[in-house]
């Protein structure tokens, strides 16, 4: 399978997933498992949702129709960084290329940093409100950047979610949106049917 169809089946395996209303842990364990396949092999993102920018960026790949999941491009140019901030739905976080560092916090005044978490390509990690959902990530290379691809339980660019002042465990409203107008066409199959005729 090649470039853009690796996505597709992707999106096919997570949308199977809504359809049988999958628990947390189910899209953790099974979503987890489809994402680590995706990211294993570094040859299918298109270029225009791996572009750097002034400041990270958030590409959104696809989106369920019912707004069940979707898939992010998270592309870090050379030492980038979040704020510290929460998603208040399950996360999954595939590495496709380059590194970060993810580092969880827990709640208070001040709130509490906990063991920084390293990324390599084709690693997966989990965020969600049961697992620890606080955390600042950021581009473990001031050289270069990196990517990683994530997927989420809702449209997480439109969710109303909070950064933190670590200092004060002080909460802004926060909602991330994506960079992009426009996502990949998964649905142009002409090219693998064309053969065929
Ligand atoms: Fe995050």
């Amino acid at each position: 399978m090649a470039g853009v169809a690796k996505l597709r089946d992707f999106v096919r395996g997570m949308t199977r997933l809504a359809e049988a209303e999958a628990a947390e842990e189910r899209w953790v364990a099974e979503g987890g498992a489809l994402l680590g396949r995706l990211v294993a092999e570094d040859d299918w993102l298109p270029e225009d949702y791996a572009i750097p920018g002034p400041s990270y960026r958030q590409y959104l790949l696809h989106c369920d129709p019912l707004e069940r999941f979707c898939v992010v491009s998270f592309v870090w140019g050379p030492g980038q960084k979040t704020p510290l901030h929460d998603h208040l739905v399950w996360g999954l976080v595939g590495m496709l290329r380059g590194s970060e560092i993810s580092t969880p916090y827990l709640p208070g005044s001040p709130m509490q940093a906990g063991e920084k978490e390293v990324l390599t390509p084709g690693q997966v990690a989990a965020v969600s409100p049961q697992l620890g959902d606080l955390h600042v990530v950021e581009n473990a290379y001031a050289d270069r950047a990196s990517i990683s691809i994530h997927c989420y339980g809702g449209n997480i660019g439109a969710i109303l979610r909070h950064t933190y002042d670590p200092a004060t465990g002080t909460q802004k409203r926060f909602i991330s949106g994506y960079t992009n107008r426009m996502v990949p066409n998964l649905w142009d199959r002409s090219l693998e049917l064309r053969p065929a005729q």
